[in-house]
Parts: structure tokens; C-alpha cells; sequence
């Protein structure tokens, strides 16, 4: 049994997600860690709100609530519906905790004191209209290359150039739109990267096993040179800089964030009065395997920013032993976007389908050699042929059939023969293959070959067919399903990770005299079986009552495409 510690990227305090986000982080994260628990390894699930930096300022006052009750409200409305789509995170935090306060001035000054903190006077912009100081991209003004006249003060929009909001022409106050800005000096903490950089050299490039996108990005980030980076900020909200001379300053949210891992792992262990165990998880723990999830946008800040924070303090906390970074899942010309309210959102992914829907097409699609794009009609062609038919048919099939000709009782039947033996020896080679992509993260392979272990117990049944066996011979039949009831059982404990609601109900079919909870979100979930389980078939004994559930997975109709269509917008743009 390994300790296996699993974070997924930190969901923007701004908003329900969308689908986009839910599978480049949260999704595979959560079949990872079920898949582990399975396996019988200790597991840690962390996530929490990121919760800090203007964009949730600015959403508060929109929604014009004072920021923390905004805050309060917003982490309520995102963990109610990473519930719905049964995300198992042992403790979903918020970076405004205490904890995460208490620890991001940690490592402040522990850097500090190390020597890889400098404080340097910059110009920043101050707007006297809405007496505040403005984040570089909350200043417009005229490009000084393109003449774009609505350039953000860290970047054009139109020819792409990283700008300096003082190179702006007219520049003015994007709150407001107020020209009375002028440019003051103002006192920050920088973070000394350029230093670390041969120490981040060293630790990208002994990780071999990596996935190239997130090694590439890092490398990329490297070879370019480490800038020095500014880690506080003149605003109100965030993790106060408890340091003289910065009285009514916080630390950069991209600073705090990630500390918030470690937060969020103290506010379980608090919550639940572990005491230090927390910090087992963390600081001097080589026993711990620590896998991080993240969407390639957040690569830079968790190969670089994070461990250059834990190298710098000294201390021997724990740095990621592997980084599984997502491309974009698109969405119709275009990536799924809050801003732009662009694409599927993940309450109202609910509102028309339960979870097990979502969950099997995103990671059956999960973008990771290359970005994938969504559309309604791939959506409901995948559901309704391998949750539908392959999956659910099968099952519903063999079912009622046995219970019509033989009882609400596993038949028993003959001695299995060679159609068996065959079926078993491919089981084994594929429910190998099948652990092979799950421990290698390979997640859009794992559930392809789900689907073909489906597809091979649908042959053998075709094969079989017990409703023509039947007629000569109805011990053969009765072993065919036998034998199909123990695939179905199969189906219950390996579709747990992807599909963990209708392994529930699978899983409740037969009454196996177990007290099985039946694998509610952060449980333990159902063992996993042995190849030699596999061999054998025998979970379902002869003799062991059953009941047929309802149709696990609906077909979704023309009807349905066209509606979804209309509801969500489903126009490429041009
Ligand atoms: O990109 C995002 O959604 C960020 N909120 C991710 C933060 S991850 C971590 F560092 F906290
Ligand atoms: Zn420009």
C-alpha cells in the first residue's frame, strides 16, 4: 500500500465551471484517486476555491456582496455541484482559509530569509476615481506598436505584444472608464526564480516519466530565462504581507494558490482533529506519492512558481513526483470560456443529465495529446452506443431473460467449456491493459479499452446466445448466464472510477450478503478485483437472488440534440 497525495488545479472563485475545467483537472483527478482506493492504497484528495486576485473583487462587486460573503456563497454553489458529478475530494478547501493564510506568510518568510526575496519600487497604476490601485490588465489604452485603442495594460489584444501599462497611450481605468490615473511608486516583494532556475533545471529534467506537454512547457519557461516575479500586490483582498512597509498589501494570488494544497490539507486534517497528521502528507514525506492534475495553462505556475516557492524555503516539504497535464477541450469553435459564458456549464450539465453521462464521453474524450473538441452530436452517437447499448443493454438484456426462464436466482448450469476459457483469457489481457492505463494515466485509453471489455462480453453473448441454447440444451444457457451475470459483476467493479453511479447500481444487483456501502464519494469504494478473480468468474455464485435495476443509461434522441443545441448555443463562429 503506497500514500498516494492527489490535487487538482484550484477552480477560480468567479463562477460555476464548465465542462472544460471539470475534464482538465477535477475529472481524471477523481477517477485517479477512486481507481487508487480501489486498489487498496491510502489516498488524499485535495482541492479547494482559489479564492483571491481582483477577478473575484470585481465579481463580488458585481453581484454587489462584500467579497468574503461572495466567497462564502460562490464555494457553497461550486462544491454543490462538484457533489453532482461525484467528485470524491477527501477535503475541498478554500484558499481564503486561515490555514492558507497562516502558511503562504510561512513561506514568505522563509524566502525572505533564505535570500531569494527582494524588494523592489515599482510604478504602478493608481486610479484616483475609484481610489484604487489597478492590476496592469485593468488599464486600457492605446497599443504603442499597433495603435489599438483598446490594449490591455499587460498585453495587446490585437497584435499580441506583452505591454507595460505605462507604455499605454491615454491610458485610462477599465472599472470605470476614469482617465484620472496617475503612476505611482509603490513597493513589492519579488521572488528571486532567476536564482532557483539550475535547481528547477535539475528537478524537470530527471522527471523522465512525464508527460511531454507538461516537461515542454516547463523547459520552454526555462530556456526562455527566469524573470524575477512580483509577489504582492496593492490590494485588499488576498493573504496579507506581514512584513513593515507593507501594511495594506497582500501576496500575488498565483502565490498563494498552490500553497493552499498544503492549506487545504491542514483545514482536513483541523476539521477532523488529526492534529499533525497533515503535515505527514507534506513535509519530510518520502513515503507520499504526490500526482497533480492541471489544464497546460497551469503548467508554468506548478513546474516552476510552486517548487520554486518549496525549494526556496529550505524546508523539506514535498514538490509533485508526477504532473498530468490537459490540452483544451473546445467547444464549438472555440475554448469553453466563463467569461464569455461559452460552452456547458456543469450545473446546467446536471440539469439535463446525470453525472455518469458527462463523466464516461469527457474522459472517453479527455484532451491530452491534443485539444478535443465537444459537439452534441459526438456526445449522444458515444452515449447511446457504448453506455446504451454496449453497457446497459447488455445488462439489462441478460437479465430480464435469466429472471423470465429461470427465477430471480444466478442459474447454475454446466461446467464452463472452451467459449469461457476463451472469454477469460481475454478478459485477463485487457483488464491488465486497462490497469496499465490507469496507473500510467492514460485516461482516454483506459476508458476505450472499457469499452471493449463491454464489447467482448457482448460477443461472447452473441456467441452464446442462451435464447437459442436454450431450446436443445438449457444447462448451457443457464451457464451463459451464469457467466454473463459474473461479467456484469465484473462491470460493477471496474466501471467504479469513470461511471461510479451506475457501478453503484450495478453493484446492487446481486445480493451478495455483503455490507457494502456501496461506494459513496470519498469511501473506499469496491475492492479491485484480481486477474485470478477474472479467471475464475466466480463472485456470482449459483443460487445468489438478483434484481433487475432500471435502464442504466437512456438513448438520447434527435430531439435531444436539436434542444441541447438551442439551449447552449452550438454555432461554430466563423
Ligand atoms: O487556472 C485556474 O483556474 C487557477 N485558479 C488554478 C490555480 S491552481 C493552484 F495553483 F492553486
Ligand atoms: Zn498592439
Amino acid at each position: 500500500m503506497t500514500k498516494y497525495l492527489i490535487t487538482s488545479a484550484l477552480p477560480y472563485i468567479n463562477g460555476i465551471k464548465h465542462l472544460g475545467n471539470l475534464v482538465g483537472s477535477m475529472l481524471p483527478a477523481d477517477v485517479y484517486a477512486r481507481y487508487l482506493r480501489q486498489q487498496g492504497h491510502e489516498v488524499l484528495f485535495i482541492c479547494a476555491t482559489d479564492e483571491h486576485g481582483t477577478p473575484a473583487e470585481l465579481a463580488a462587486l458585481d453581484a454587489g456582496l462584500p467579497v468574503a460573503e461572495f466567497c462564502r456563497q460562490q464555494h457553497e454553489a461550486q462544491a454543490g455541484t462538484y457533489a453532482g458529478f461525484k467528485l470524491s475530494f477527501d477535503h475541498f478547501g478554500r484558499s481564503s482559509s486561515p490555514q492558507n493564510r497562516e502558511l503562504t506568510q510561512h513561506f514568505g518568510h522563509r524566502l525572505a530569509d533564505n535570500g531569494y526575496i527582494e524588494e523592489r519600487v515599482t510604478k504602478q497604476v493608481y486610479s484616483r476615481a475609484d481610489e484604487r490601485f489597478l492590476p496592469d490588465r485593468y488599464v486600457i489604452g492605446t497599443c504603442p506598436h499597433c495603435g489599438y485603442a483598446a490594449a490591455r495594460g499587460d498585453q495587446c489584444e490585437n497584435c499580441t505584444r506583452l505591454l507595460d501599462p505605462t507604455q499605454l497611450i491615454n491610458p485610462r481605468s477599465a472599472l470605470g472608464g476614469s482617465e484620472d490615473i496617475e503612476f505611482r511608486d509603490s513597493r513589492h516583494l519579488y521572488l528571486l526564480q532567476s536564482r532557483l532556475a539550475p535547481r528547477l533545471r535539475d528537478w524537470i529534467t530527471s522527471r523522465t516519466d512525464w508527460p511531454t506537454l507538461t516537461t515542454s512547457i516547463a523547459l520552454k519557461w526555462l530556456n526562455e530565462g527566469l524573470e524575477d516575479r512580483g509577489i504582492t500586490r496593492d490590494l485588499d483582498w488576498g493573504v496579507p504581507v506581514d512584513r513593515d512597509g507593507f501594511e495594506g498589501k497582500v501576496y500575488y494570488v498565483w502565490f498563494d494558490a498552490p500553497i493552499e494544497y498544503i492549506g487545504a490539507t491542514k483545514e482536513h486534517s483541523d476539521a477532523r482533529g488529526l492534529g499533525d497528521d497533515w503535515r505527514s502528507w507534506w513535509y519530510d514525506a518520502s513515503d507520499v506519492r504526490y500526482v497533480q492534475f492541471m489544464a497546460k495553462d497551469n503548467v508554468p505556475f506548478h513546474t516552476i512558481t510552486f517548487p520554486a516557492t518549496i525549494m526556496g524555503s529550505g524546508e523539506p516539504w514535498k514538490v509533485a513526483d508526477y504532473i498530468k497535464g490537459f490540452n483544451w477541450l473546445n467547444y464549438y469553435g472555440g475554448k469553453f470560456s466563463t467569461s464569455r459564458r461559452h460552452g456547458v456549464f456543469m450545473d446546467s450539465a446536471l440539469e439535463i443529465l446525470p453525472a455518469d453521462y458527462w463523466r464516461y464521453f469527457l474522459i472517453a474524450n479527455a484532451p491530452e495529446s491534443d485539444d478535443a473538441t465537444f459537439t452534441w452530436e459526438h456526445f449522444a452517437a458515444q452515449v447511446n452506443k457504448d453506455l446504451a447499448d454496449n453497457l446497459g443493454n447488455f445488462v439489462n438484456r441478460v437479465l430480464t431473460f435469466s429472471r423470465k426462464r429461470f427465477g430471480e436466482q444466478v442459474p447454475a448450469g454446466a461446467e464452463a467449456g472452451p467459449p469461457e476459457q476463451q472469454l477469460t483469457d481475454q478478459l485477463v489481457t485487457l483488464l491488465g491493459e486497462y490497469q496499465s492505463c490507469l496507473d500510467g494515466l492514460q485516461f482516454r485509453k483506459a476508458a476505450q479499452t472499457l469499452r471493449t471489455i463491454w464489447s467482448v462480453a457482448n460477443s461472447y453473448l452473441e456467441l452464446k446466445s442462451p435464447w437459442l441454447e436454450i431450446r436443445e440444451d438449457p444447462a448451457a444457457a443457464q451457464l451463459t448466464l451464469r457467466t454473463a451475470m459474473n461479467l456484469i459483476q465484473l462491470f460493477a467493479l471496474i466501471s467504479e472510477p469513470i461511471i461510479p453511479d451506475a457501478a453503484r447500481t450495478l453493484r446492487g444487483i446481486f445480493d451478495l450478503g455483503d455490507a457494502d456501502d456501496l461506494g459513496d464519494a470519498g469511501a473506499a469504494g469496491s475492492p479491485w478485483p484480481a486477474l485470478d478473480d477474472v479467471r475464475s468468474l466466480s463472485w456470482v455464485a449459483a443460487g445468489t437472488p438478483f434484481t433487475v435495476p432500471p435502464v442504466l443509461f437512456r438513448k438520447l434522441t434527435d430531439e435531444d440534440i436539436e434542444a441541447w443545441r438551442e439551449r447552449f448555443g452550438a454555432e461554430t463562429a466563423a
